[in-house]
């Protein structure tokens, strides 16, 4: 080990008598070697990165070019959510629904238990608890993870608030917390020699959504091991938020604000690596002089009602977990900045100068590099054979602290206001640039319907077209239908409605070019949508919702013919048909927990098809 010493000792940091009790039962079943509690000091964070690069696990990248930055690759079976993987396994089947997989709650915790059943032989086990949300926020959600991870450790402590500060909060009023146990399912007996990605070929992610617990096992990756993210964060929360009358959402939350000073707030679902870290610190193009975007969050987004019936929504998380391919200073120079130092890299490449590169990074590729496998990669090697320097789901766990746009008000405890929700996928074909939603219950179709093409987020099939209502598909923890239901519930608490538009910056024309620049220029989009909620734009009506006319787009600063403007936003007919058949069949899926609305809705539109 290197000088630096253990900080926190091995004495527990907490009196809430719940705590103890299940750390020292978890114990019993995994039998660590030691257990320790986290502080969430900077010198524990430097002495299990210390120890780390020492086992293997990291690799400190050159620190005048990259300081505080770490570097880790991962199994090569463990890189992304395993979604075939995750289970909800609530009382009822019936909860958990045709789109989520279940096991009988029961049968589950036999078959977790078992694994768990000395899972942690010969590691320590860290008792990590973590606040989504500010302290000090009514909305907050504690959690506590306990994990044989020191890598889950560190990331944990870049995206969420942890340590001394939480075991406080939870002694307080002996408060109650989401039970969230981790191991990577890979045992060490006496003296053997650990790897330096610890994992298991069966991976188990499993949510208890009546107990609020989740039990992750066999997987270090981010969405399946960082359980503040993805488990707590939407599976959990959306249910804790369905119960409580609030919402917990795959969102982006940006603040977009106009050369005069007025600031208007929008939330924006897009499914995994569509472009919600790109749209949360978007650069305003050539003829937005004087504009802003600031960000408040690019992933979650929990949002409720305040006292006047307005929804206002806070970023649980202190961290990006971000797609690195594709993130340059030209595509993304805040999240650039924002990973510039203290970040952790998962699966890029490493360049012979100790530093970090990725597919995208710039224009021309480092002469030579290992890639995420440790293997030599060469631009040649690349162009023989394909392979890629990074994997397509390499990623930065950064400070969201760190980056050049964060908001004014990202940490305050009762969030900002929502004007609008955007909803968008990733479609070549059919679904225009932009349109609006004619009221609350024709957005809530609009959301429930929206598809995307599959990404490298999960494991599984590349570049199909799946169904992912509101972004949620992998990510709600309960019947998709009594989602759709609690959606068109959540309006009746609200005195201003959010106004709501679906977005695709993704269509292609005949040739199979993007017929959108995107980025930046997508602002051009969200000033209609802000003009829009402000009352200040036309539209026209369409079969499918409020378009805007060419003339009430802003073109300064970028020469975009009316005709391509044209077939950006041209709604075909035959498409469209078979586009609400694909609706169909994902209500008659759904079709016993389904709200009339939704049907209504559905007719609606095949009348003005
Ligand atoms: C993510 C995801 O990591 O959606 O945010 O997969
Ligand atoms: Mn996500």
């Amino acid at each position: 080990m290197g000088t630096l010493k253990q900080t926190s000792s091995p004495v527990s940091l907490t009196t809430n008598k719940h705590l103890l009790k299940w750390v020292e039962k978890t114990a019993d079943m995994t039998k660590p070697a030691a257990i320790h509690w986290v502080d969430g000091s900077q010198e524990e964070y430097d002495w299990l990165c210390s120890q780390m690069v020492e086992s293997g696990t990291l690799v400190k990248l050159n620190q005048k070019l990259w300081p505080g930055c770490y570097y880790a690759r991962s199994h090569a079976n463990d890189v992304a959510r395993v979604e075939d993987r995750t289970f909800i396994c609530s009382l009822a089947k019936d909860n958990a629904g045709p789109t989520n997989n279940w096991e009988n709650p029961f049968v589950m915790r036999k078959k977790l238990r078992a694994l768990f059943d000395g899972s942690m032989r010969g590691r320590t086990m860290y008792v990590l608890p973590f606040c989504m949300g500010p302290l000090d926020s009514p909305v907050a959600q504690i959690g506590v993870q306990l994990t044989d991870s020191p890598y889950v450790v560190a990331n944990m402590r870049i995206m969420a608030r942890i340590g001394l500060p939480v075991f406080r909060e939870i002694d307080k009023d002996e408060k109650r917390v989401v039970a969230c146990l981790h191991s990577v399912g890979a045992p060490l007996e006496p003296g053997q020699q650990d790897v330096p990605w610890p994992c298991n070929p069966e991976k188990y992610i499993v949510h208890f959504p009546e107990t609020r617990e989740i039990w992750s096992y066999g997987s270090g990756y981010g969405g399946n091991a960082l359980l503040g993210k993805k488990c707590l964060g939407l599976r959990i929360a959306s249910n804790i938020a369905h119960d409580e009358g609030w919402m917990a959402e795959h969102m982006t939350i940006v603040g977009v604000e106009d050369p005069k000073g007025e600031k208007t707030y929008v939330a924006a679902a897009f499914p995994s690596s569509c472009g919600k870290t790109n749209f949360a610190m978007m650069i305003p193009p050539k003829g937005f002089e004087g504009w802003k975007i600031w960000t408040v969050g690019d992933d979650i987004a929990w949002i409720r009602p305040d006292e006047h019936g307005h929804l206002r929504a806070i970023n649980p998380e202190t961290g990006f977990f971000g797609v690195a391919p594709g993130t340059s200073v030209k595509t993304n120079p805040n999240a650039m900045a924002a990973l510039s130092k203290n970040t952790i890299f998962t699966n890029v490449a490493l360049t012979p100068e100790g530093g970090v590169w990725w597919e995208g990074m710039t224009d021309a590729p480092p002469d030579e590099c290992l890639d995420w496998q440790g293997k030599r990669w060469t631009p040649q090697i690349a162009k023989e054979t394909g392979a890629k320097a990074a994997h397509p789901n390499a990623r930065f766990t950064a400070p969201a602290a760190q980056c050049p746009t964060i908001d004014a008000a990202w940490q305050d405890p009762e969030g900002v206001p929502i004007s609008a929700i955007i909803f968008g996928g990733r479609r070549a074909a059919t679904i225009p640039l932009i349109y609006q939603a004619f009221n609350w219950s024709a957005g809530v179709y609009m959301g429930a319907t929206m598809a995307s093409e599959t990404t490298a987020a999960a494991t599984g099939q590349l570049n199909k077209v799946r169904r992912d209502p509101m972004a949620m598909l992998p990510f709600c923890g309960y019947h998709m239908g009594d989602y759709f239901r609690h959606w068109i519930k959540m309006q009746r608490s609200l005195t201003a409605t959010p106004r709501i538009f679906h977005v695709n910056w993704f269509r292609r024309d005949a040739e199979g070019k993007f017929l959108w620049p995107g980025y930046g220029e997508n602002l051009r989009v969200l000033k209609w949508i802000v003009d829009r909620v402000r009352g200040r734009a036309l539209g026209q009506e369409t079969r499918i919702g409020w378009t805007p006319h060419y003339k009430d787009i802003e073109w300064k600063g970028l020469g975009f013919p009316e005709e391509k403007f044209k077939e950006l936003q041209a709604v075909d007919k035959a498409a469209w048909r078979a586009e609400v058949m694909a609706h169909e069949e994902l209500f008659i899926e759904l079709h016993s927990h389904l709200p009339p609305e939704m049907i209504y809705e559905r007719e609606l539109l095949i009348c003005r098809l």
